[in-house]
Protein backbone atom coordinates (compact mmCIF):
# COMPACT_ATOMS: atom_id res chain seq x y z
CA UNK A 1 0.00 0.00 0.00
CA UNK A 2 1.48 3.12 -0.86
CA UNK A 3 1.11 5.92 1.61
CA UNK A 4 -1.79 7.58 2.00
CA UNK A 5 -0.90 10.12 4.44
CA UNK A 6 -2.25 13.79 2.46
CA UNK A 7 1.08 15.70 2.97
CA UNK A 8 3.52 12.76 2.08
CA UNK A 9 0.89 12.14 -1.27
CA UNK A 10 0.94 15.97 -2.11
CA UNK A 11 4.88 16.78 -1.68
CA UNK A 12 6.16 13.30 -3.35
CA UNK A 13 9.31 11.67 -1.80
CA UNK A 14 12.74 14.41 -2.39
CA UNK A 15 15.96 13.34 -3.23
CA UNK A 16 15.06 9.76 -4.69
CA UNK A 17 12.42 11.57 -6.84
CA UNK A 18 15.16 14.14 -8.54
CA UNK A 19 17.44 10.86 -8.94
CA UNK A 20 14.92 9.22 -10.80
CA UNK A 21 14.33 12.13 -13.22
CA UNK A 22 17.84 12.66 -14.65
CA UNK A 23 17.25 10.92 -17.74
CA UNK A 24 14.08 12.33 -18.73
CA UNK A 25 15.51 16.03 -17.56
CA UNK A 26 18.51 15.60 -19.34
CA UNK A 27 16.59 14.86 -22.69
CA UNK A 28 14.43 17.66 -22.27
CA UNK A 29 17.28 19.76 -22.19
CA UNK A 30 18.18 18.62 -25.48
CA UNK A 31 14.47 20.24 -26.68
CA UNK A 32 15.61 23.47 -25.32
CA UNK A 33 14.70 25.58 -28.03
CA UNK A 34 13.85 29.37 -28.98
CA UNK A 35 13.49 31.20 -26.41
CA UNK A 36 15.32 29.56 -22.99
CA UNK A 37 13.57 31.26 -20.02
CA UNK A 38 9.72 30.21 -19.39
CA UNK A 39 7.57 32.57 -16.44
CA UNK A 40 5.50 30.43 -14.33
CA UNK A 41 3.20 31.78 -12.76
CA UNK A 42 1.09 30.14 -9.22
CA UNK A 43 -2.55 30.71 -8.70
CA UNK A 44 -3.69 29.61 -5.23
CA UNK A 45 -0.43 29.19 -2.76
CA UNK A 46 -1.48 26.36 -0.31
CA UNK A 47 0.38 22.95 0.17
CA UNK A 48 -0.37 21.75 -3.24
CA UNK A 49 0.25 24.88 -5.11
CA UNK A 50 3.39 25.47 -3.39
CA UNK A 51 4.58 21.42 -4.40
CA UNK A 52 3.60 22.16 -7.98
CA UNK A 53 6.20 25.00 -8.38
CA UNK A 54 8.34 22.76 -7.25
CA UNK A 55 7.29 20.10 -9.47
CA UNK A 56 7.85 22.30 -12.70
CA UNK A 57 11.47 23.80 -11.31
CA UNK A 58 12.31 20.21 -11.00
CA UNK A 59 10.83 19.58 -14.59
CA UNK A 60 12.55 22.61 -16.33
CA UNK A 61 15.73 23.78 -15.65
CA UNK A 62 14.90 26.82 -17.50
CA UNK A 63 12.05 27.44 -15.97
CA UNK A 64 11.37 30.14 -13.02
CA UNK A 65 8.39 31.17 -10.94
CA UNK A 66 7.91 35.08 -11.36
CA UNK A 67 4.30 35.30 -10.11
CA UNK A 68 1.90 33.83 -7.21
CA UNK A 69 -1.84 34.91 -6.52
CA UNK A 70 -3.64 33.75 -3.67
CA UNK A 71 -6.69 35.33 -2.53
CA UNK A 72 -4.99 35.88 1.07
CA UNK A 73 -1.76 37.59 1.72
CA UNK A 74 -0.84 35.48 4.33
CA UNK A 75 -0.72 32.53 2.28
CA UNK A 76 1.08 33.29 -0.20
CA UNK A 77 3.74 34.96 1.92
CA UNK A 78 3.87 31.70 4.21
CA UNK A 79 4.25 29.25 0.34
CA UNK A 80 6.93 31.99 -0.67
CA UNK A 81 8.81 31.72 2.32
CA UNK A 82 9.17 27.88 1.95
CA UNK A 83 10.13 28.42 -1.96
CA UNK A 84 13.06 30.49 -0.91
CA UNK A 85 14.40 27.90 1.21
CA UNK A 86 13.85 25.00 -1.56
CA UNK A 87 16.42 23.61 -3.70
CA UNK A 88 15.10 25.74 -6.07
CA UNK A 89 14.96 29.22 -4.55
CA UNK A 90 17.71 31.04 -7.59
CA UNK A 91 14.65 30.45 -9.56
CA UNK A 92 12.11 31.94 -7.44
CA UNK A 93 12.00 35.76 -8.18
CA UNK A 94 8.70 36.89 -7.47
CA UNK A 95 9.18 40.86 -6.67
CA UNK A 96 6.59 42.90 -4.98
CA UNK A 97 4.93 43.80 -7.96
CA UNK A 98 3.99 40.23 -9.20
CA UNK A 99 2.42 39.18 -5.61
CA UNK A 100 -1.27 38.88 -6.63
CA UNK A 101 -4.09 39.12 -3.81
CA UNK A 102 -8.24 39.02 -3.70
CA UNK A 103 -10.54 38.02 -6.06
CA UNK A 104 -9.49 39.28 -9.28
CA UNK A 105 -5.51 38.71 -8.65
CA UNK A 106 -5.19 35.74 -11.00
CA UNK A 107 -6.09 38.50 -13.74
CA UNK A 108 -2.98 40.56 -13.31
CA UNK A 109 -0.88 36.91 -12.95
CA UNK A 110 -2.19 35.62 -16.15
CA UNK A 111 -0.64 38.52 -18.15
CA UNK A 112 2.58 38.09 -16.65
CA UNK A 113 3.33 34.56 -17.03
CA UNK A 114 3.93 31.82 -20.18
CA UNK A 115 2.79 28.99 -18.11
CA UNK A 116 0.18 29.02 -15.23
CA UNK A 117 -0.47 26.71 -12.51
CA UNK A 118 -3.92 26.43 -11.34
CA UNK A 119 -4.05 25.22 -7.41
CA UNK A 120 -6.58 27.08 -5.88
CA UNK A 121 -9.70 25.98 -4.61
CA UNK A 122 -11.89 23.94 -6.80
CA UNK A 123 -14.53 26.26 -7.11
CA UNK A 124 -12.88 29.17 -9.05
CA UNK A 125 -11.21 26.79 -11.11
CA UNK A 126 -13.36 27.32 -14.37
CA UNK A 127 -13.09 30.80 -14.50
CA UNK A 128 -9.07 30.73 -13.46
CA UNK A 129 -9.00 27.95 -16.41
CA UNK A 130 -10.84 30.21 -19.01
CA UNK A 131 -9.03 33.50 -18.59
CA UNK A 132 -5.44 31.50 -18.63
CA UNK A 133 -6.22 29.19 -21.67
CA UNK A 134 -8.25 32.47 -23.33
CA UNK A 135 -4.64 34.73 -22.59
CA UNK A 136 -3.17 31.64 -24.52
CA UNK A 137 -1.23 30.51 -21.67
CA UNK A 138 -0.20 26.90 -20.77
CA UNK A 139 -1.99 25.71 -17.95
CA UNK A 140 -1.67 23.06 -15.77
CA UNK A 141 -4.48 22.37 -13.96
CA UNK A 142 -5.93 20.85 -10.73
CA UNK A 143 -8.46 18.40 -9.87
CA UNK A 144 -11.22 18.68 -9.78
CA UNK A 145 -11.96 20.98 -12.27
CA UNK A 146 -15.13 22.19 -11.18
CA UNK A 147 -17.97 21.83 -8.38
CA UNK A 148 -21.31 21.88 -10.85
CA UNK A 149 -21.89 20.62 -13.70
CA UNK A 150 -22.34 24.59 -15.45
CA UNK A 151 -18.49 24.53 -13.64
CA UNK A 152 -17.97 21.47 -15.95
CA UNK A 153 -18.82 22.81 -19.03
CA UNK A 154 -16.90 26.12 -18.93
CA UNK A 155 -14.36 23.78 -18.74
CA UNK A 156 -15.17 21.25 -21.82
CA UNK A 157 -15.37 24.58 -23.58
CA UNK A 158 -12.30 26.15 -22.27
CA UNK A 159 -10.20 22.68 -23.29
CA UNK A 160 -11.75 22.77 -26.62
CA UNK A 161 -10.06 26.32 -26.98
CA UNK A 162 -6.58 25.01 -25.60
CA UNK A 163 -6.70 22.51 -28.42
CA UNK A 164 -7.64 24.76 -31.24
CA UNK A 165 -4.63 27.02 -29.90
CA UNK A 166 -2.63 24.85 -29.81
CA UNK A 167 -1.57 25.57 -25.86
CA UNK A 168 -1.12 22.28 -23.16
CA UNK A 169 -3.60 21.51 -20.39
CA UNK A 170 -2.23 18.98 -18.43
CA UNK A 171 -4.14 17.86 -15.29
CA UNK A 172 -3.76 17.07 -11.82
CA UNK A 173 -5.51 13.94 -12.09
CA UNK A 174 -1.62 12.77 -10.93
CA UNK A 175 -2.43 8.63 -11.20
CA UNK A 176 -2.62 9.54 -15.00
CA UNK A 177 1.24 10.09 -15.19
CA UNK A 178 2.23 7.28 -12.60
CA UNK A 179 4.49 4.68 -14.21
CA UNK A 180 3.66 1.80 -12.74
CA UNK A 181 0.01 3.08 -13.18
CA UNK A 182 0.62 3.30 -16.95
CA UNK A 183 1.90 -0.23 -16.95
CA UNK A 184 -1.18 -1.62 -15.60
CA UNK A 185 -3.60 0.33 -17.56
CA UNK A 186 -1.93 -0.96 -20.36
CA UNK A 187 -1.84 -4.16 -19.26
CA UNK A 188 -6.03 -4.26 -18.82
CA UNK A 189 -6.55 -2.18 -22.07
CA UNK A 190 -4.59 -5.12 -23.73
CA UNK A 191 -6.35 -7.90 -22.47
CA UNK A 192 -5.27 -8.98 -19.48
CA UNK A 193 -8.08 -9.45 -16.71
CA UNK A 194 -10.14 -10.76 -19.88
CA UNK A 195 -13.37 -8.98 -20.54
CA UNK A 196 -14.44 -6.43 -17.43
CA UNK A 197 -17.11 -7.73 -15.39
CA UNK A 198 -17.10 -5.50 -12.54
CA UNK A 199 -15.14 -2.64 -10.87
CA UNK A 200 -14.62 -1.64 -7.35
CA UNK A 201 -13.00 1.72 -5.68
CA UNK A 202 -12.14 2.95 -2.24
CA UNK A 203 -10.77 5.83 -1.23
CA UNK A 204 -11.35 6.06 3.10
CA UNK A 205 -9.17 8.38 4.97
CA UNK A 206 -9.17 9.66 8.53
CA UNK A 207 -9.97 13.30 9.01
CA UNK A 208 -8.11 16.26 7.18
CA UNK A 209 -7.31 19.95 8.24
CA UNK A 210 -9.31 22.42 9.84
CA UNK A 211 -7.87 26.26 9.99
CA UNK A 212 -10.39 27.26 12.64
CA UNK A 213 -12.27 30.42 13.08
CA UNK A 214 -10.97 34.20 13.95
CA UNK A 215 -13.69 36.74 15.27
CA UNK A 216 -12.41 38.95 12.48
CA UNK A 217 -13.22 36.44 9.54
CA UNK A 218 -16.18 37.07 7.79
CA UNK A 219 -18.86 34.72 6.75
CA UNK A 220 -16.95 34.29 2.99
CA UNK A 221 -13.61 34.15 4.77
CA UNK A 222 -14.11 31.70 6.79
CA UNK A 223 -15.62 29.49 4.31
CA UNK A 224 -13.16 29.94 1.80
CA UNK A 225 -9.99 29.41 4.47
CA UNK A 226 -11.94 26.15 5.26
CA UNK A 227 -13.45 25.42 1.64
CA UNK A 228 -12.72 21.72 2.17
CA UNK A 229 -15.98 21.39 4.72
CA UNK A 230 -18.46 23.57 2.04
CA UNK A 231 -20.15 21.88 -1.39
CA UNK A 232 -19.91 25.15 -3.05
CA UNK A 233 -16.14 25.37 -2.45
CA UNK A 234 -14.72 21.66 -2.62
CA UNK A 235 -17.59 19.87 -4.61
CA UNK A 236 -17.62 17.52 -1.13
CA UNK A 237 -15.03 15.38 -0.65
CA UNK A 238 -15.97 12.48 -3.19
CA UNK A 239 -15.47 15.40 -6.05
CA UNK A 240 -12.13 16.74 -3.96
CA UNK A 241 -10.72 13.78 -2.95
CA UNK A 242 -12.04 10.34 -4.44
CA UNK A 243 -12.00 12.02 -7.68
CA UNK A 244 -8.48 10.31 -7.78
CA UNK A 245 -10.39 6.71 -7.62
CA UNK A 246 -12.66 7.29 -10.20
CA UNK A 247 -10.54 8.74 -12.19
CA UNK A 248 -8.90 5.39 -12.50
CA UNK A 249 -11.83 3.30 -13.12
CA UNK A 250 -12.66 5.89 -15.90
CA UNK A 251 -9.22 5.37 -17.15
CA UNK A 252 -9.44 1.37 -16.98
CA UNK A 253 -12.80 1.58 -18.80
CA UNK A 254 -10.91 3.55 -22.19
CA UNK A 255 -12.96 6.92 -20.65
CA UNK A 256 -16.42 5.81 -21.69
CA UNK A 257 -18.40 7.42 -18.55
CA UNK A 258 -21.32 5.39 -17.22
CA UNK A 259 -24.52 5.48 -18.17
CA UNK A 260 -26.26 5.79 -14.24
CA UNK A 261 -25.54 6.15 -10.56
CA UNK A 262 -27.22 5.23 -7.82
CA UNK A 263 -26.06 6.24 -4.41
CA UNK A 264 -26.04 6.87 -0.27
CA UNK A 265 -24.34 9.08 2.06
CA UNK A 266 -24.07 11.24 5.23
CA UNK A 267 -22.70 12.48 7.64
CA UNK A 268 -22.43 10.40 10.78
CA UNK A 269 -18.64 11.21 12.25
CA UNK A 270 -18.42 14.94 11.12
CA UNK A 271 -21.29 16.47 12.36
CA UNK A 272 -20.56 19.49 14.21
CA UNK A 273 -21.38 22.94 12.44
CA UNK A 274 -17.86 23.72 11.93
CA UNK A 275 -18.01 20.92 9.17
CA UNK A 276 -20.04 23.20 6.72
CA UNK A 277 -22.39 21.47 4.51
CA UNK A 278 -20.32 18.14 3.34
CA UNK A 279 -20.92 14.55 3.92
CA UNK A 280 -18.29 12.38 5.72
CA UNK A 281 -18.95 9.03 3.36
CA UNK A 282 -20.80 7.88 -0.02
CA UNK A 283 -21.56 4.80 -1.62
CA UNK A 284 -21.82 4.62 -4.81
CA UNK A 285 -22.88 2.39 -7.66
CA UNK A 286 -22.47 3.34 -11.31
CA UNK A 287 -23.22 1.45 -13.96
CA UNK A 288 -21.95 1.02 -17.71
CA UNK A 289 -23.71 0.75 -20.68
CA UNK A 290 -22.62 -2.81 -21.27
CA UNK A 291 -24.37 -3.69 -17.27
CA UNK A 292 -20.81 -3.53 -15.43
CA UNK A 293 -20.90 -1.65 -12.56
CA UNK A 294 -18.49 0.01 -9.85
CA UNK A 295 -18.89 -0.16 -6.43
CA UNK A 296 -17.22 2.54 -5.20
CA UNK A 297 -16.88 3.86 -1.61
CA UNK A 298 -15.09 6.93 -0.13
CA UNK A 299 -15.13 8.07 3.58
CA UNK A 300 -13.46 10.33 5.84
CA UNK A 301 -13.45 8.99 9.59
CA UNK A 302 -10.92 10.06 11.88
CA UNK A 303 -10.11 7.15 13.72
CA UNK A 304 -11.31 4.54 11.54
CA UNK A 305 -9.33 2.69 8.89
CA UNK A 306 -7.90 3.65 6.12
CA UNK A 307 -7.73 1.94 2.45
CA UNK A 308 -7.18 3.24 -0.76
CA UNK A 309 -7.83 0.69 -3.64
CA UNK A 310 -9.34 0.03 -6.84
CA UNK A 311 -10.08 -3.28 -8.27
CA UNK A 312 -10.70 -4.57 -12.01
CA UNK A 313 -12.59 -7.67 -11.81
CA UNK A 314 -12.19 -9.75 -15.65
CA UNK A 315 -13.00 -12.98 -16.87
CA UNK A 316 -9.62 -13.84 -16.73
CA UNK A 317 -7.73 -12.69 -13.90
CA UNK A 318 -7.73 -10.04 -11.13
CA UNK A 319 -6.05 -6.61 -11.80
CA UNK A 320 -5.30 -4.42 -8.28
CA UNK A 321 -4.63 -0.54 -10.00
CA UNK A 322 -3.49 0.90 -6.67
CA UNK A 323 -0.97 -2.05 -5.88
CA UNK A 324 0.14 -2.42 -9.47
CA UNK A 325 -0.33 -6.17 -9.89
CA UNK A 326 -2.69 -8.38 -11.92
CA UNK A 327 -3.86 -12.14 -10.72
CA UNK A 328 -5.19 -14.80 -12.96
CA UNK A 329 -4.13 -16.28 -16.33
CA UNK A 330 -1.83 -13.93 -16.73
CA UNK A 331 -0.35 -12.76 -13.67
CA UNK A 332 1.90 -9.48 -13.07
CA UNK A 333 3.35 -7.69 -10.45
CA UNK A 334 5.34 -4.15 -11.13
CA UNK A 335 9.05 -4.32 -9.98
CA UNK A 336 10.53 -1.27 -11.67
CA UNK A 337 11.59 2.14 -10.14
CA UNK A 338 8.42 4.69 -9.42
CA UNK A 339 9.50 8.35 -10.31
CA UNK A 340 7.51 10.84 -9.21
CA UNK A 341 4.03 11.28 -10.01
CA UNK A 342 4.11 14.88 -9.57
CA UNK A 343 7.54 15.40 -11.49
CA UNK A 344 6.35 13.40 -13.94
CA UNK A 345 3.26 15.94 -14.98
CA UNK A 346 5.44 18.13 -15.33
CA UNK A 347 8.08 16.75 -17.49
CA UNK A 348 5.61 15.81 -19.58
CA UNK A 349 4.31 19.54 -19.97
CA UNK A 350 7.25 21.18 -20.36
CA UNK A 351 8.35 19.24 -22.70
CA UNK A 352 5.26 19.49 -24.40
CA UNK A 353 5.80 23.42 -24.81
CA UNK A 354 9.47 22.85 -25.84
CA UNK A 355 8.70 20.49 -28.35
CA UNK A 356 5.69 22.16 -29.56
CA UNK A 357 3.54 19.14 -28.90
CA UNK A 358 0.67 19.96 -27.03
CA UNK A 359 -1.01 18.01 -24.48
CA UNK A 360 -4.44 18.28 -23.79
CA UNK A 361 -6.24 16.19 -21.15
CA UNK A 362 -9.33 18.18 -20.80
CA UNK A 363 -11.57 15.06 -22.06
CA UNK A 364 -10.84 13.24 -18.80
CA UNK A 365 -10.36 15.65 -16.46
CA UNK A 366 -13.97 16.85 -17.41
CA UNK A 367 -15.51 13.11 -17.42
CA UNK A 368 -13.90 12.42 -13.96
CA UNK A 369 -14.96 15.39 -12.51
CA UNK A 370 -18.68 14.88 -13.44
CA UNK A 371 -18.76 11.32 -12.38
CA UNK A 372 -18.00 12.49 -9.16
CA UNK A 373 -20.71 15.64 -9.18
CA UNK A 374 -23.09 12.67 -10.49
CA UNK A 375 -22.28 10.73 -7.51
CA UNK A 376 -22.60 13.45 -5.34
CA UNK A 377 -25.84 14.35 -6.65
CA UNK A 378 -27.08 11.16 -6.53
CA UNK A 379 -26.25 10.69 -2.48
CA UNK A 380 -27.64 14.46 -1.66
CA UNK A 381 -30.93 13.23 -3.52
CA UNK A 382 -31.62 9.90 -2.66
CA UNK A 383 -32.25 9.55 -6.68
CA UNK A 384 -30.69 7.17 -9.51
CA UNK A 385 -29.44 9.98 -11.79
CA UNK A 386 -28.21 9.08 -15.41
CA UNK A 387 -25.51 10.52 -17.23
CA UNK A 388 -28.30 12.64 -19.90
CA UNK A 389 -29.54 13.70 -16.38
CA UNK A 390 -26.84 15.04 -15.22
CA UNK A 391 -25.77 16.92 -18.33
CA UNK A 392 -28.64 18.94 -18.23
CA UNK A 393 -28.16 19.47 -14.48
CA UNK A 394 -28.89 23.48 -13.94
CA UNK A 395 -27.37 23.32 -10.40
CA UNK A 396 -25.22 26.45 -10.33
CA UNK A 397 -23.19 26.73 -6.52
CA UNK A 398 -21.58 29.98 -7.55
CA UNK A 399 -22.40 32.51 -5.35
CA UNK A 400 -24.24 36.16 -6.15
CA UNK A 401 -21.04 38.02 -5.78
CA UNK A 402 -17.26 37.35 -4.29
CA UNK A 403 -17.09 39.95 -1.77
CA UNK A 404 -16.15 39.16 2.07
CA UNK A 405 -18.95 39.60 3.85
CA UNK A 406 -22.08 37.78 5.46
CA UNK A 407 -22.50 34.06 3.60
CA UNK A 408 -24.65 31.59 4.77
CA UNK A 409 -24.00 28.37 4.63
CA UNK A 410 -26.60 26.22 2.50
CA UNK A 411 -28.02 23.42 4.79
CA UNK A 412 -26.64 19.64 4.47
CA UNK A 413 -28.64 17.51 1.73
CA UNK A 414 -31.53 15.48 3.18
CA UNK A 415 -31.83 12.20 0.57
CA UNK A 416 -35.41 12.00 -0.14
CA UNK A 417 -36.09 15.74 0.41
CA UNK A 418 -33.36 17.66 -1.92
CA UNK A 419 -34.14 18.08 -5.16
CA UNK A 420 -32.03 17.49 -8.23
CA UNK A 421 -31.54 20.59 -9.82
N1 LIG B 1 -3.44 15.97 -7.29
C1 LIG B 1 -3.32 15.79 -5.99
O1 LIG B 1 -2.85 14.75 -5.55
C2 LIG B 1 -3.79 16.85 -5.05
C3 LIG B 1 -3.41 16.79 -3.71
C4 LIG B 1 -3.84 17.83 -2.86
C5 LIG B 1 -4.65 18.83 -3.34
N2 LIG B 1 -5.03 18.82 -4.65
C6 LIG B 1 -5.93 19.86 -5.18
O2 LIG B 1 -5.22 21.09 -5.22
C7 LIG B 1 -6.10 22.16 -4.90
C8 LIG B 1 -5.55 22.93 -3.70
O3 LIG B 1 -5.47 22.06 -2.58
P1 LIG B 1 -4.52 22.37 -1.33
O4 LIG B 1 -4.45 21.12 -0.56
O5 LIG B 1 -3.28 23.01 -1.82
O6 LIG B 1 -5.41 23.42 -0.54
P2 LIG B 1 -4.94 24.74 0.25
O7 LIG B 1 -6.10 25.24 1.00
O8 LIG B 1 -3.68 24.42 0.98
O9 LIG B 1 -4.60 25.75 -0.93
C9 LIG B 1 -5.57 26.39 -1.71
C10 LIG B 1 -5.18 27.86 -1.79
O10 LIG B 1 -6.01 28.52 -2.75
C11 LIG B 1 -6.29 29.79 -2.24
N3 LIG B 1 -7.47 30.34 -2.91
C12 LIG B 1 -8.77 30.08 -2.65
N4 LIG B 1 -9.55 30.79 -3.48
C13 LIG B 1 -8.72 31.48 -4.30
C14 LIG B 1 -8.95 32.39 -5.37
N5 LIG B 1 -10.20 32.72 -5.77
N6 LIG B 1 -7.87 32.94 -5.97
C15 LIG B 1 -6.62 32.63 -5.57
N7 LIG B 1 -6.36 31.79 -4.54
C16 LIG B 1 -7.40 31.21 -3.93
C17 LIG B 1 -6.47 29.58 -0.75
O11 LIG B 1 -6.36 30.76 0.00
C18 LIG B 1 -5.36 28.58 -0.46
O12 LIG B 1 -4.17 29.21 -0.07
C19 LIG B 1 -7.47 21.52 -4.66
O13 LIG B 1 -8.22 21.54 -5.82
C20 LIG B 1 -7.14 20.10 -4.30
O14 LIG B 1 -8.16 19.20 -4.62
C21 LIG B 1 -4.59 17.87 -5.51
Amino acid sequence: MPSIDRRHFVLGSGAAVLGSLAQPLDRLAVHVGGREELKVGLIGCGGRGTGAVINALNADPAAKLVAMCDVFPDRLDASLGRLQKSQHAARIQVDEDHRFTGFDGYKHLIEAVDVVLLAATPHFRPRHLAAAVRAGKHVFCEKPVAVDVPGVRSVMETSALAAKNGTSLVSGLCYRYDTPKREVMKRIHDGAVGRIVALQCTYNTGGLWHRGSKPEWSDMEYQIRNWLYFTWLSGDHIAEQSIHSLDKILWAMQDEPPVKVTASGGRINRIEPKYGNVFDHFNTVFEWKSGVKLFHSCRQWAGADSDVSDYVFGTEGVAAIQRHSIKGANAWRWRGRSPSMYDNEHVALFRAIRENKPINNGDYMCKATLMAIMGRMSAYTGKTITWDELMKSKLNLTPERYEFGPHPVAPVARPGKTPFV
